[in-house]
């Protein structure tokens, strides 16, 4: 039998993959299960972007291969919704691509520019796509460390200008998974100018856009003046319309990045199923009656388990936005081994902190996938098996 390829042999263990067997040997027990491990939405998506998706399935035409860089309907919908959403200015026809997911535009994004050897900033804990990508593409994630104390963004002047010149790309991603932090204008400001000065390609994964909570709405990274000149910006319906199944996402910014991530994808896929693409411009025309409902469905469930939590012993902040909800382990434990003790004592379901990276290790994320009611249940069955925080 022939050895895998290095770029598969080169990444870190799959985390996930220990919790998964032992998830299936607890279902095969008849255990119920609460699993607040994927950030999986549960909230199912708009009536109408249902009902667009069948009446577009009755259209034959809508069964052959799509366009491989999107409908023009659809990168017309993407560039009203940027305008509308983020007062940003986007060219339906040359600054906007279709993905299957922005999973998988942020990965491939990585092959269009990343050559074996090359450099990533990546601030970690991070989603692990954004350190996968590279690897996968033979390059070298370089981790820029983050903390509570600076609100999980990175320190730039840190970073050795011997590395910086070296780095072709940065990825960043505000609100963030797993943290559920959010950046400031004055560091996105200050990430525009340290990638224009070191000549890096700033990615922006903006997958919870919309899942805010107060006030403070997140920030585009293209409304920061300039930053068009060097940025491409990943969007999905997963989250903000509930539809992670049906792998939908889009990536807008400067011309040349969107035209690089088109070759590489014109090279593996067909785009995006047109009926998917048909149902989701209803998505993106909709008002914003159903994204307010997304937004208080998942405060509620916050608030409900976060002072659950803080009740058993934890000190955690209420969080601004995100599905998620990070938080120390208590002593005795390392984050994995948190997670399966939780799950054979409980049989509730969530992630080790290790499997954002190594600077993850020590907390755990918590997903509010679940009504308030499983959430409520989560956290009495944690009290009645008597783990607290300590
Ligand atoms: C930061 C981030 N980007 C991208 C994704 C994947 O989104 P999609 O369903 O569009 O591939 C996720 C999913 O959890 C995510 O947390």
């Amino acid at each position: 039998m022939q050895k895998e390829a290095d770029r598969l042999l080169k990444l870190p263990i799959y985390v996930f993959a220990q919790l998964d067997k032992l998830k299936a040997k607890e279902y095969a027990k008849g255990v119920d299960l609460i699993d607040l491990g994927m950030g999986n939405p549960d909230i199912p998506p708009p009536p109408e972007v249902i009902d667009s998706l069948v009446e577009s399935l009755k259209n034959p035409e809508n069964h052959r291969y799509p366009s491989f860089e999107g409908a023009p309907e659809f990168k017309q919908a993407v560039s009203d919704w940027c305008k509308k959403q983020y007062n940003i200015n986007i060219d339906p026809e040359h600054e906007v691509v279709t993905l299957i997911g922005s999973k998988e535009g942020v990965v491939h994004f990585a092959f269009a520019y990343i050559n074996p050897g090359d450099i990533t900033l990546v601030p970690m804990p991070a989603y692990p796509a954004h350190f996968r990508g590279t690897i996968l593409a033979g390059g070298d994630p370089y981790i820029l460390p983050t903390t509570s104390h600076r609100g999980f963004m990175p320190d730039l002047k840190i970073i050795d200008p011997a590395i910086a010149q070296k780095a072709k790309m940065m990825i960043l991603s505000y609100p963030t998974n797993p943290t559920a932090s959010f950046a400031t204008k004055e560091f996105f400001k200050e990430a525009v100018d340290f990638c224009k000065k070191y000549d890096i390609i700033l990615v922006h994964d903006f997958a919870y856009a919309e899942i805010y909570f107060g006030d403070e709405k997140p920030i585009s990274m293209l409304s920061i003046p300039g930053a068009k000149d060097i940025c491409i910006e990943f969007h999905t319906t997963s989250k903000t319309f509930g539809m992670p199944g049906w792998r939908c996402g889009f990536a807008v910014g400067k011309r040349e990045l969107i035209e690089s991530l088109r070759k590489i994808k014109t090279n593996l896929d067909y785009g995006l199923f047109t009926a998917v693409q048909k149902a989701a411009i209803t998505a993106l025309q909709l008002g914003n009656g159903y994204i307010d409902n997304v937004r208080k469905t998942y405060e509620k469930r916050m608030h409900l388990f976060v002072d659950g939590m803080n009740s058993l012993g934890w000190n955690i902040e209420k969080t601004k936005g995100t599905m998620y909800v990070w938080l120390p382990v208590p002593s005795g434990f390392d984050s994995t081994e948190f997670c399966m003790y939780l799950l054979e004592k409980t049989g509730v379901v969530v992630s080790p902190g290790v499997a954002f990276g190594d600077l993850g290790e020590g907390y755990i994320r918590v997903a509010m996938v679940a009504p308030e009611a499983r959430i409520i249940e989560a956290v009495d069955r944690i009290k009645k098996a008597g783990i607290c925080f300590k």
